[in-house]
């Protein structure tokens, strides 16, 4: 069943790929379409495919910082960060810093006197804080859009990484002059430019500037930094087992061969004893 699955998925790749291919000569941009994403090196792509554990933790100190003001990450939980090299302490601190409704009381009730609900703090078994309450929380306050939620982003786009590291850091102030953009583009109120972003205008204010944080590891914090550590980390979010994943499948490709080698052998020696 691996086998078939990555199979599946070199075969979707390439038949990607082929497509990219052919569509390509159709010039850098369709009028007001997508444009080509830059493409990056990531480390965690191709068959020997494996997190940088640096990458991924800065990363998640970035997504902690700028992005969690808008975008949840459901389906993470806290203690999943012992996957990228936290231990149990570390992580129980990192939970320790959001709060989460606390269920009924011994009294049965769910919401204090004033009428808010009661809190707790947030354990390592609980999933990433959501910023809003729900998506009319979320569009209320950020203009009617909703800030999708950040878990299965890298697999949701095609070339997830590329793209995600090129919407960070494809703001501009104003359309570039040699922009091919249709007739009628007309930049909207509230939106803002982007040259990677389907239609180039987009609700989220550019989330980085650099030194938007400062990282664990002395790491220069340029927005192109901070933009590949985040993307590092959604990809992580998106697929936390995809280490075990790509090493399943070497394992079984290894075992195909040997069990290949040892038939033949043995096709050769009872045929041999046939003549
Ligand atoms: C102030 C709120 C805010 C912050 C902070 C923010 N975003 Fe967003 N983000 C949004 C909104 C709103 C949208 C929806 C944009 C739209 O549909 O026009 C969005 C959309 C996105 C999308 C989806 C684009 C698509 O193709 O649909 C990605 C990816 C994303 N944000 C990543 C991030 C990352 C990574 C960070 C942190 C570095 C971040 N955002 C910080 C508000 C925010």
């Amino acid at each position: 069943m691996m086998v078939a699955t990555s199979v599946k998925r070199w075969l979707s790749a390439a038949a990607f790929g082929a497509l990219a291919l052919g569509t390509a000569s159709t010039g850098v941009m369709a009028a007001g379409g997508a444009v080509d994403l830059p493409e990056q090196e990531w480390s965690f792509e191709g068959i020997f495919g494996h997190f940088d554990r640096g990458e991924v933790q800065r990363g998640l100190q970035v997504y902690l910082n700028v992005c969690a003001s808008c975008h949840g990450l459901q389906y993470v939980a806290y203690r999943d960060l012992g996957d990228i090299g936290y231990d149990e302490d570390q992580v129980k601190a990192i939970a320790a810093q959001y709060e989460v409704p606390a269920g009924p009381n011994q009294d049965g009730e769910t919401h204090d006197a004033d009428g808010y609900p009661l809190m707790r703090t947030a354990l390592p078994s609980d999933r990433f804080v959501s910023p809003f309450p729900n998506e009319n929380a979320a569009a209320a306050m950020n203009g009617g859009a909703v800030p999708p939620d950040l878990s299965l982003m890298y697999k949701a786009r095609p070339n997830g990484a590329d793209y995600i590291y090129a919407l960070l850091t494809g703001y501009y102030d104003e359309p570039p002059e040699d922009f091919d953009l249709p007739e009628d583009f007309e930049m909207m109120a509230g939106l803002s430019f982007n040259a990677y972003f389907p239609g180039h205008q987009i609700a989220m204010a550019p989330p980085l500037y650099g030194d938007d944080v400062e990282y664990a590891d002395g790491t220069e914090a340029t927005i192109e930094q901070e933009a590949r550590d985040v993307t590092a980390f959604l990809a992580w979010a998106a697929e936390p087992n995809l280490e075990r994943r790509k090493n399943m499948g070497i394992k079984v490709i290894l075992f195909l061969i040997v069990m290949t080698g040892l038939f033949y052998a043995s096709k050769r020696k009872i045929w041999r004893d046939q003549h």
